[in-house]
């Protein structure tokens, strides 16, 4: 049977996508392509040195948010994925991009609590006894749309911020695999 095709999306470091390669590249799925909005992202290395395709879309080159967005949207269609997948992807997606691209997001934390960039912080300080890591569909509101799929991550009570950071991204790195697999219904 064909190998279903997603695309991914980053802008960093790419551990995300580095776990979800070397999770599921070449077995249940083909990763069609990695695009990043980032010419310095560490994640690119990463991604060529695992056979994936790398494409650089540098959002600097557009004058708008939605003349980038648009720009995306289409190389995104080049792969005809059946679902994209942001992994890390460090820009606010405009309405051009969110009606027309059926993607997921992976969020440091257990929405709806702590949207935003600073998830991992917010969830360490405020004095929950837990933070965790949600996978949910993208939409025109930031970390808002439906949940795929969210795990727990417990503070201890010897944690550091870097301690409990750590295990947060152990657990994005186990958990984004298997959301993506729920998506495609494999
Ligand atoms: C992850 O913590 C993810 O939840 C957030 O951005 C970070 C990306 O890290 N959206 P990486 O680039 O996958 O290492």
């Amino acid at each position: 049977m064909a190998l279903k095709k997603i695309v991914i999306l980053f802008s960093g470091r790419g551990s995300n996508m580095q776990s979800i390669i070397e999770k599921l590249h070449g077995k249940s799925v083909e990763v069609a392509a990695a695009i990043t909005n980032n010419p310095n992202a560490k994640g690119i290395e990463i991604a060529r040195g695992l056979g994936v395709h790398v494409d650089i879309l540098p959002h600097t080159e557009y004058a708008s948010r939605e003349e980038f967005d648009a720009a995306l949207v289409a190389k995104i269609r080049e792969y005809s994925p059946e679902i994209t997948v942001l992994a890390g992807f460090m820009r606010i997606l405009s309405t051009v991009f969110t009606d027309s691209i059926k993607a997921i997001n992976i969020h440091p934390s257990l929405l709806p609590l702590f949207k935003g960039k600073d998830g991992i912080q917010e969830s360490f300080i405020s004095g929950m006894d837990k933070g965790g890591v949600t996978v949910h569909f993208v939409t025109s509101e930031m970390d808002g749309g439906e949940i795929v799929l969210q795990e727990s991550v417990p503070i201890l009570s010897g944690d550091t911020l870097e301690s409990f950071a750590q295990r947060v991204h152990a657990t994005e790195h186990e958990l984004y695999p298997k959301a993506i697999l729920k998506v495609l219904a494999i």
